[in-house]
């Protein structure tokens, strides 16, 4: 398949959103990271999502829209609690799961009765969505299992050939995915952590939150009957370089430490070594590189990559969760 490389002007937008509403298939920017995008109504071209992606069919996707009227034609009743989240962090990196109706097809949501949905604070994708006249059901726009991408070259890297069109435009802002918040039990409960954290929604609520309790833990802490992530996707091998990589995990000098003689033991065995060494205090700068690191990495043939874990806490729990998984859990304590 010829794959239409197109920029960010509103012509070309325009040119996009008519593939979208004819059944294509268009990655976009949005300020999280790029997406793949189809009508979600139209379950043949949701269908050509997962090809493009090889993705697993049961995990469902985030459904994108750009007013708050699309959200009542998708879900059956906006309680308070969802109507808060809405003011406060829409447009924004914030996806809530909801109930759904059923215009929205099974391939969308995974055969689930809910389904995820977020409003992208980026002019494109506003822009695309409104265009096309149609919700638009977009995951992360890598080949499945790839590091999520945030540069329009990745984009092109990963689907160039796979999809009908990309739209080109800046690295994206924040650099990981949204934060995905289930909103169908008693209490709110965060399914993936993003820029929006735990406290911010807490804050918004005027009430208490959860986290799903797999998040962040070490597989080798439950057995495998209770490791079942609420989000079908969070399951998966993820974000994974092709490199081997470690986790170094302890006090920041002992860390370093550790890293550089790995460093040193593995440049002597002819190894290609990339460090991802990031400042503490700057974690969003750190969810913006991190992605981009680790195709960097791949990039130049490095075998292996050395990383400092960041303090689990704030934006660090969510840039450590996507670690985590990027290493498969292969984590050193020094
Ligand atoms: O920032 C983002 O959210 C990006 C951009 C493109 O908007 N999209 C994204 O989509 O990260 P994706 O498909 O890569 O990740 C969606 C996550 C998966 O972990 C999926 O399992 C979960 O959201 N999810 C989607 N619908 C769900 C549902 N109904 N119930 C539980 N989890 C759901
Ligand atoms: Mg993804």
């Amino acid at each position: 398949m010829k794959t239409k490389i197109l920029n960010d002007t509103t012509e070309e937008i325009e040119e996009a959103a008519k593939i979208i509403a004819g059944g294509g298939l268009v990655a976009f920017p949005t300020e999280t990271v790029y997406g793949l995008g189809a009508d979600a109504l139209n379950s043949q071209a949701v269908g050509k999502v997962y090809a493009a992606k090889g993705r697993p069919s049961d995990n469902p996707m985030i459904v994108h829209i750009s007013s708050y009227d699309d959200m009542k034609k998708l879900t059956p009743q906006i309680t308070r609690d969802m109507e808060k989240l809405m003011k406060v962090f829409w447009p924004g990196a914030m996806t809530m799961i909801v109930e759904r109706n059923s215009v929205i097809p099974d391939v969308t949501t995974g055969g689930l009765d809910t389904v995820g949905i977020r409003m992208p604070d980026h002019p494109v994708a506003l822009k695309l969505i409104a265009e096309a006249r149609c919700p638009i059901a977009a995951p992360s726009a890598n080949l499945s299992g790839k590091p999520s991408p945030t540069a329009a070259q990745h984009v092109i890297d990963d689907l160039a050939g796979r999809v009908d069109a990309i739209i080109c435009s800046d690295d994206c802002k924040f650099g990981i995915e949204s934060t995905v918040i289930d909103m169908t039990g008693q209490t709110p409960m965060i399914l993936r952590p993003g820029i929006i954290t735990k406290e911010d929604l807490e804050t918004a609520l005027g009430k208490k939150v959860l986290l799903d309790p797999t998040l962040n833990k070490r597989p080798d802490k439950f057995n495998n009957e209770d490791f079942r992530p609420k989000a079908p996707g969070m399951k998966y091998k993820h974000y994974a370089p092709k490199a081997q990589m470690i986790v170094y995990e302890g006090r920041m000098e002992a860390v370093e430490a550790a890293i550089d003689r790995e460093r040193v033991e593995r440049e002597a065995l002819g190894q290609k070594v990339c460090v991802i060494l990031f400042d503490d205090a700057e974690h969003k700068a750190a969810a913006h590189q991190f992605f981009a690191k680790l195709r960097e990495a791949d990039r130049e043939g490095a075998d292996v990559i050395l990383a400092a874990a960041l303090k689990e806490e704030g934006v660090g729990f969510s840039v450590m969760n996507r670690m985590l998984k990027s290493a498969g859990y292969n984590i050193r304590k020094v």
